[in-house]
């Protein structure tokens, strides 16, 4: 049963008088405050501060942070976001206080270890992108297209082309034209083939001469290999245009192909997915890019680079700024936590671990896909790489029962709900994910849940989650207009208007 004590805030549960901590009775003569303090600084009332117990708050907060789901309680297939399993070895490791507590200002010779983890950390994305430039600045998959997105206009400029456009395919994940819109391009939609990738015919119809930059995503987000790419890179390239690799997926194709071998001339990491850093929540995260060699001088800096010093002939970790950079995207040298996560992840698996990681993921996502193809329709692929989308269209058109009623029962199975209604190409979607870290029971398990739950009666679904102590929040007011302060019902505040209204409940929270 929930303790009350997870729902209620510290302030409803506090008792007048109660305390966590007793102060020992003073050994020197104390004197009122009045006589310590000026009047006009000394408060007319003491602060409303909760009153409470050592164990009310423990348990206050023990209880509140088991009310949601996290990779280390559940299963989290949420497609598209690769929520793997954390290894507690790299957040030791970044923890260490050698690494935690390093100055950002720092003088380079004084953190000439932490700089030679970054460079370490900048050659094995190198590596693995097949692309020789990289910067570790931007702090997320999105701020890494809006950088890459700069550096091609960049350079477009310098050449003195007006190149004005960036393409993407309808699969396209939205920060994709979000961040070609905000870097001041225009966007130009591509329609998907029957099968769900890019077709090349098509393609030719939408790029000319104006086309800057082709945004792909390798694997899609339908799960699937684009098998052309070498001829739509080669194409791309023919007309001038930078092909970019939205490389949120790389999960799928780790040390077995590489977005420059390809075609690509720029990519993001999401080192909090593909590399393990924790994420979920809006952060934090790290979108380090890899460019070819013709763009590495528009990165932004500083990126760190190695020289032997002749006199003790030992290498020497330095920061540069590169000569054409776009200036600054993120304070220092990136969110250096983040990415000595996946700086540990990469050197703990070393190029075969990586590839088994990708083998893994793409062998349970194919395992899923085949035991749940016989209960939802699954409308593009016969295979998928490392995630797949199921549609509940048809169990829509039958029983009323919409991919969101699935979702938000799982919550009650307990399993995280995976990504619902993306990509927008698939009606009904449910997108899903398990990642390499699950284990065949994991896998069976989640399958029998969901036949369980198409079993169950539409008007039972149509109220899920029952277990939860929010069901159904009014989603488009939670995260447009979020509720960040607790006001007592009956406050006499001097909120404004607008916090006023933000503090109604957006659902009422169930009883448990
Ligand atoms: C395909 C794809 N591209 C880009 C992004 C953006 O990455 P981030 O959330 O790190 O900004 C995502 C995030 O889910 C994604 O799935």
């Amino acid at each position: 049963m929930r303790n009350q004590q997870a729902i209620r805030s510290l302030f409803e549960l506090s008792q007048p008088g109660r305390r966590g901590a007793t102060f020992p009775v003073p050994d020197v003569p104390s004197q009122p405050l009045e006589q310590l303090l000026p009047a006009e600084q000394l408060r007319a009332a003491p602060p409303e501060l909760p009153e409470l117990s050592e164990p009310d708050v423990v348990r206050h907060f023990v209880n509140l942070s088991q009310l949601n789901m996290s990779v280390d309680t559940h299963f989290y297939p949420l497609g598209s976001c690769t929520m793997k399993y954390n290894p507690k070895r790299h957040e030791r490791l970044a923890a260490l206080p050698g690494l935690a507590d390093v100055h950002p200002a720092s003088e380079p010779s004084q953190i000439q270890g932490l700089l030679q983890m970054l460079w370490e950390l900048q050659s094995m994305l190198a590596e693995i992108a097949g692309l020789p430039a990289v910067s570790l600045q931007p702090a997320a998959g999105a701020q890494g297209e809006f950088t890459a997105l700069l550096i091609a206009a960049a350079y477009f400029r310098d050449r003195g082309e007006s190149r004005t456009r960036v393409v993407f395919p309808d699969s396209a994940h939205g920060t994709n034209p979000a961040s070609a819109a905000l870097a001041g391009f225009e966007c130009v939609q591509l329609p998907s083939s029957p099968e769900g990738l890019v077709d090349l015919e098509t393609l030719q119809q939408v790029v000319d001469e104006r086309t800057a930059v082709f945004m792909i995503t390798n694997p899609n987000t339908l799960g699937l290999f684009e098998r052309d790419i070498l001829k739509i890179c080669e194409f791309l390239h023919d007309v001038g245009a930078l092909v970019y690799i939205d490389g949120a997926n790389m999960n799928a194709i780790l040390g077995v192909t590489r977005p420059g071998d390809f075609g690509g001339d720029m990519m993001h990491f999401n080192v909090h997915k593909t590399f393990t850093g924790p994420h979920g929540a809006g952060g934090p995260g790290a979108g380090p890019i890899a460019v070819r060699d013709f763009l590495a001088d528009y990165l932004p800096g500083p990126v760190v680079t190695r020289r032997i010093d002749p006199e003790t002939g030992k290498d020497v970790f330095d920061l540069q700024t590169p000569p054409r950079t776009i200036g600054k995207v993120r304070s220092f040298f990136g969110n250096v936590g983040i990415l000595l996560r996946g700086y540990f992840y990469l050197r703990t698996l070393g190029p075969q671990g990586l590839r088994a990681v990708a083998e893994h993921a793409v062998l349970n996502a194919n395992y899923l896909r085949s035991r749940l193809e016989p209960l939802l329709k699954i409308p593009f692929g016969e295979r998928c790489m490392h995630e797949f989308v199921a549609s509940a269209s048809e169990h829509r058109k039958t029983r009323g029962v919409t991919a969101m009623d699935i979702a938000k029962r799982l919550l009650d199975y307990g399993f995280h709900a995976p990504t619902v209604y993306f990509p927008l190409i698939v009606p009904e979607a449910l997108m899903i994910e398990p990642t390499e870290t699950e284990s065949l029971a994991t896998l069976d398990a989640f399958a029998q849940a969901i036949a369980r739950i198409l079993q169950e009666p539409p008007e039972t679904l149509h109220q899920a989650p029952l277990t939860t102590p929010v069901s159904r929040p009014d989603e488009v007011r939670a995260a447009r207009r979020p509720v960040l302060r607790w006001q007592p019902p009956n406050a006499t505040s001097t909120s404004t208007a607008a916090e006023k209204t933000t503090a109604e409940p957006l659902q009422e929270t169930r009883s448990p």
